[in-house]
């Protein structure tokens, strides 16, 4: 009987990829991968030396930041040549850019090196944009997470209400539709479902149930359904 070992969940801005990734790992005791923070580690990286968002320069930066990642249970830490920037990946300036450095090719490349080097270390649960197309294209199970503009937009409103991150609807809605329109039209690695996919549309589903499909999935696979 085949057993699962890796999960890719993909989707857009604010899909709820995260919390449940997250949830469906501990459920599971599998590792779980955030790769969109290393994306957002870059970013920041770029910003604070002043490199242009142009690939050669980024792919340089990507190499050479010293990147590691630690699991807690208020999500994933993110070092960053050490130091802990955790608290400044969702800050404006690096939400501004973030999408323009992942659409770099030679960015992903170095990216995707890491995070499938990190999934070679046994079960895991790697939420993103192109796990279950590019990084972990063999998944034992991927699940593909739609929710409609103005439902990820009021969760991620909501999220981040009376933190220092906090901003207007419509400013999150614009923003949300800007990185997501980026996203799905570059040319390496577009955001879109794999082949082999279940797609959940999560617009009237608790979060809950989406964990609950996702863990079903992978018992099907498993064949203890
Ligand atoms: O949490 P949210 O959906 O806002 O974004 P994220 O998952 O932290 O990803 C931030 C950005 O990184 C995305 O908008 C993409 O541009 C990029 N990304 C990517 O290109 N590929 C991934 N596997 C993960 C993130």
């Amino acid at each position: 009987m085949p057993k699962v070992a890796t999960i890719a969940i993909d989707g857009p801005v604010a899909s709820g990829k995260t919390v449940v990734g997250r949830r469906v790992a501990d459920a599971l005791g599998f590792r779980f991968l955030d790769s969109g923070v290393m994306y957002r580690a870059v970013s920041l990286s770029a910003l604070r030396n002043g490199v242009p968002i142009e690939d050669d320069a980024l792919t340089t930066c990507a190499s050479d930041s010293d990147l590691s990642l630690g699991d807690s249970p208020e999500g994933t830490r993110v070092l960053l040549d050490g130091e802990d920037i955790t608290d400044r990946l969702r800050d404006p300036e690096v939400e501004g850019v973030v999408s323009r450095v992942a659409a770099m090719a030679g960015v992903r490349r170095v990216l995707v090196a890491k995070q499938q080097a990190v999934a070679a270390d046994g079960p895991i649960v790697m939420v993103g944009r192109d796990i279950g197309t590019v990084v972990l294209a063999d998944a034992d199970v991927k699940a593909y997470l739609l929710a409609s503009v103005e439902e990820r937009a009021k969760r991620r409103h909501a999220e981040r209400a009376g933190t220092d991150k906090e901003t207007s609807l419509e400013a999150v809605e614009a923003a949300l539709k800007d990185r997501d329109y980026i996203d799905s039209h570059r040319a390496a690695s577009p955001l879109r479902p794999a082949e082999d996919a279940v797609v959940i549309d999560t617009d009237s589903l608790t979060i809950d149930q989406v964990v609950e499909r996702v863990i079903e999935l992978a018992a099907e696979r498993s064949g203890n359904a």
